[in-house]
């Protein structure tokens, strides 16, 4: 059964640009393997992600992400069975909101324009996820 995952998380150290294109080459070749689609999202030092999948690789997957040691504070924010796919064409598309200007942000979501935190988007689950959509069907040069 295809179901979505969305967590946030707090990287340990700030990620360098090095960093998250290594992190983002080993995800999107491991995810192209196992089918998994999605979106990652990188800002003041905190993750946001949504994986796609089917169940097992879903929850495997999200198994090995959450004890990385690039990472901590990995809180589940919903796994839902899905009829399809937000993302099928990105093995994992990836937003880093820091390098972008504060201002071109602020069309975006209110979200980007706070830290991204835990208990905000438990409280706003249907924002969040149409935050992400919102970066799918408007990337403007924003996601790579
Ligand atoms: C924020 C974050 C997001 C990640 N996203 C993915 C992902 O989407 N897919 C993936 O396979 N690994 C992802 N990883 C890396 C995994 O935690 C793990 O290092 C990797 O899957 C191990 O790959 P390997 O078995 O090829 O060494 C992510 C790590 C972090 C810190």
């Amino acid at each position: 059964m295809l179901c979505h995952l969305v967590y946030v998380s707090t990287a340990v150290a700030p990620m360098r640009d090095q960093d998250l294109a290594e992190l983002l080459v080993q995800a999107r070749a491991n995810n192209e393997r196992r089918a998994i689609t999605g979106m990652l999202l990188y800002k003041d030092g905190r993750f946001i992600q949504i994986l796609e999948g089917h169940e097992e690789q879903v929850q495997a997957s999200f198994e090995r992400i959450r004890k990385d040691e690039r990472h901590t504070a990995v809180d589940l924010l919903w796994l839902r069975y899905a009829q399809y796919r937000d993302f099928p064409d990105w093995t994992m598309g990836f937003l880093n909101a820091d390098e972008v200007d504060p201002e071109t942000l602020k069309g975006y979501s209110p979200f980007l324009e706070r830290d991204l935190r835990y208990e905000e988007f438990i409280q706003n689950s249907t924002e969040v996820h149409e935050m992400l959509q919102v970066f799918k069907e408007n990337p403007g040069g924003l996601v790579k």
